[in-house]
């Protein structure tokens, strides 16, 4: 697809609850930075005007980062209101109006994937889809089988070189930093394989619970959730090998590769936990066996990877709200000087959030007679938070026809392929309390003698 900017931003789910949340503070961000200057057409279901929309978008600004009056200005001016159902070919007709002389519009579909196909077709019925990007929010699909269906019916559309799947980590500074800082340098290559690296763990530790979203959870599920998506993106930057270039094609390549070569998970190296509160959770059946807690283990079966055990813990309700790769070294093969606890150096560490940091862990002798050593870390990059809104920078790049930031359909369903196996219920969820760090079995996917590193806030690490 050339890369000719869209010339109309159109929001189906303008009324929903992620239009709402992220949608409108990153239209807001982008008309800010002078990113977004084109029609922004809202649809939605149910009674409204263009008046409820600009106040809808209003509130959602003063609940959601703060209203910009200038760029919200120009947002509200911007914005026009299309109601209308999405199995009727009237709201197309309408919408087909409302587009005027746009000749390359952008759909971001923000509804529930059962409603893509009746949008796609209404679409292509009316001519909205021709020339068209759509961009589809995850979860993408239940599991492989539903995926493909969702795929094929978007194909029946959309060339695939015009379907932009979101998922937001991709949008993260912290996560472009891996792919920059492993293949801007040459320090980590000649490190970065099964004969250095003992082993991978990344932690996505929430503080919060399910926050009112119990149904929505009851549906999903941590691995659902988090791992398909966010989490084995991280580990496919972490461990593909390097593109040969950095446009979307070509590191989509070395990026697939890297997701077909890991292993289907295997339930006996996953651990699944619920926080004991769970079940009281408005929409969250009595006896649920949903996860909000997963530990597992997996394995990349390539030259590099073979052997090395990938580490994903990730959970609601435990201590601290941090997501933190670190990549432990194996350690000297001799002891020479002070005997030293496995992991407490040899190591690189990438804070994810709420941070963006990259450090390496290693030991220096401390002032004195005695060869005695201390862990210290050396920080590459260290940044507060308070990066640009990961979906202002995915937008603003699908707009533009940039689709290095998302996911495509045979990266989408090789990640299905990995967690296929251990879906809905195959291993059994045992309970966990809040503030804790999982349930007491987490530790069992581990093997060799390093144990889980748990993040602590940056404020409270020695330095
Ligand atoms: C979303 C999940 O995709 O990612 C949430 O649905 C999770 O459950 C969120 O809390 C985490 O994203 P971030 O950017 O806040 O780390």
């Amino acid at each position: 697809m050339s890369s000719t900017r869209s010339d109309a931003f159109v929001l189906f789910g303008a009324t929903g609850d992620l239009a709402y949340k992220k949608i409108f503070p990153a239209l807001q961000a982008m008309i800010g930075a002078g990113d977004l200057d084109v029609p922004i057409i809202g649809i939605a279901r149910g009674a409204g005007t263009l008046d409820t929309l600009r106040e809808r978008a209003r509130e959602s600004l003063a609940h959601n980062g703060g209203i910009d009056e200038a760029a919200f200005a120009r947002l509200a001016s911007q914005l026009r209101f299309v109601n209308g159902d999405y199995r009727d070919a009237g709201t197309y007709q309408r919408l087909r109006a409302a587009l005027g002389s746009s000749s390359r519009p952008l759909h971001y579909l923000a509804i529930p994937p059962s409603m893509f196909a009746p949008v796609a077709q209404g679409l292509a019925q009316s001519g909205c889809a021709r020339n068209a990007r759509v961009v589809v929010e995850k979860p993408f699909g239940r599991d492989l089988a539903s995926a493909l269906a969702l795929n094929a019916t978007l194909h029946e559309v959309f060339p695939e070189s015009a379907i932009y799947r979101i998922d937001h980590y991709l949008g993260k500074e912290a996560v472009q930093n891996l792919l920059y800082f492993r293949f801007a340098n040459s320090l980590l290559d000649p490190l970065w394989n099964r004969n250095y690296v003992e082993s991978v763990q990344i932690t996505m530790a929430e503080s919060f619970d399910v926050q009112g979203r119990g149904s929505f959870y009851e549906e999903v599920g941590a691995i659902r959730d988090v791992v398909q998506n966010h989490l084995l993106q991280v580990i496919a930057l972490l461990a593909m090998d390097a593109p040969a270039a950095r446009d979307a094609e070509t590191v989509l390549a070395d990026k697939l590769r890297l997701f077909r070569a890991m292993r289907p998970l295997d339930p006996a190296h996953v651990v699944r936990g619920q926080y004991r509160r769970y079940r009281e959770e408005r929409g969250v059946a009595a006896d649920s066996q949903v996860e909000t807690f997963v530990a597992l283990r997996l394995y990349i079966d390539t030259w590099r990877w073979a052997g090395v055990p990938f580490y994903i813990r990730a959970g609601k309700c435990l201590p601290i709200t941090a997501t933190e790769v670190i990549v432990d070294l194996k350690r000297p093969p001799l002891t020479i000087f002070d005997p030293v606890p496995p992991s407490m150096s040899n190591y690189f560490r990438f804070r994810l959030s709420p941070e963006v940091l990259i450090s390496a862990g290693v030991r220096v002798k401390v002032a004195g007679e005695a060869m005695r050593g201390e862990p210290v870390e050396l920080v590459a990059r260290h940044e507060p938070t308070g990066e640009r809104s990961p979906y202002a920078r995915l937008l603003t790049a699908a707009m533009r026809g940039d689709a290095s930031l998302f996911t495509h359909d045979s990266a989408v369903e090789a990640a299905w392929r990995v967690v296929d196996p251990v879906l809905d219920g195959k291993t059994r969820v045992q309970l966990y309390e809040c503030g804790t760090w999982g349930p007491a079995d987490a530790k069992l996917v581990l093997v060799g003698e390093v144990g889980w590193h748990d993040p602590v806030a940056e404020t409270s690490r020695p330095c």
